[in-house]
């Protein structure tokens, strides 16, 4: 069946067969040491020493020929691009998600999020490719205080995967793409590292454990207690 898993994701990932999962759609630490105004923070902001050996564990999960979608922060794509390329990925695409309002006014009025489109080996190309300019609504962080919005995921899932693909998200946070996998009727595999998070992505989560979703019996067994 989906898990909703707590734990660092590169030891969990680890745990994972090779070549296990269908998509990958994240949304990692952005390495800016955010904090919102109520004082929530995420794990992993700072330091990007991680960034390497998670994107080898993503890279070995995924299965050959197939997608990865990350966000990452625009003011440190050094960083992000040189950790995909050093574990295999191919930068296939770039996606700007327009926002309405501001995240922050400097020197220009912070109004987009990002998201790199990365291929492992040659993926087949969808029948009808998403624009790579796409709506963004305010997703109101109640959960996380960086929450994406579950309008926003959907249209990846649903381009990139089959229905019953197992979609993987190793920086979880309050379980959007997990949310947005079970809407599109997808398996899911979510991780997070931190408590109120992954408690926060149980609870949204709860009312999408339905029959339709549940993992055949063949897979469970493949995945053994982990999925
Ligand atoms: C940008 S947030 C993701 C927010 C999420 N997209 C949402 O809509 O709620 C990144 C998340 O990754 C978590 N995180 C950081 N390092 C991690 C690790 N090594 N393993 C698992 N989760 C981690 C952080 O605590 C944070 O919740």
């Amino acid at each position: 069946m989906s898990r909703y898993m707590q734990g660092d994701c590169q030891q969990v990932m680890s745990q994972f067969p090779s070549r296990s999962v269908d998509f990958i759609l994240t949304d990692p630490p952005y390495l800016v040491g955010f904090t919102d105004r109520s004082g929530r923070s995420i794990a992993n902001d700072k330091q990007g020493d991680w960034l390497l050996p998670v994107r080898r564990e993503m890279f070995r999960v995924l299965k050959n020929d197939s997608l990865a979608v990350s966000f990452y922060g625009w003011n440190r794509v050094g960083q992000f691009m040189a950790a995909w390329k050093a574990a295999g990925f191919r930068v296939v695409g770039h996606i700007v998600f327009t926002k309405a309002y501001s995240s922050k006014s400097a020197f220009v009025s912070y109004r987009h999020e990002s998201a790199y489109v990365l291929a492992k080996g040659r993926p087949p190309l969808p029948e009808n490719p998403l624009p790579d300019v796409m709506p963004w609504a305010y997703s109101g962080n109640r959960y996380h205080p960086t929450e994406k919005p579950v309008s926003a995921l959907r249209p990846l899932i649903e381009s990139f995967t089959q229905p019953g693909d197992i979609v993987l998200d190793p920086f979880g946070g309050s379980g959007s793409t997990c949310v947005a996998a079970a809407q599109c009727g997808r398996r899911w595999i979510g991780i997070e590292l931190l408590e109120q998070y992954h408690a926060a992505g149980l609870r949204g989560l709860a009312e999408f454990q339905r029959p339709h979703y549940a993992v055949p019996a063949s897979v469970s067994q493949q995945y053994g207690s982990m999925v």
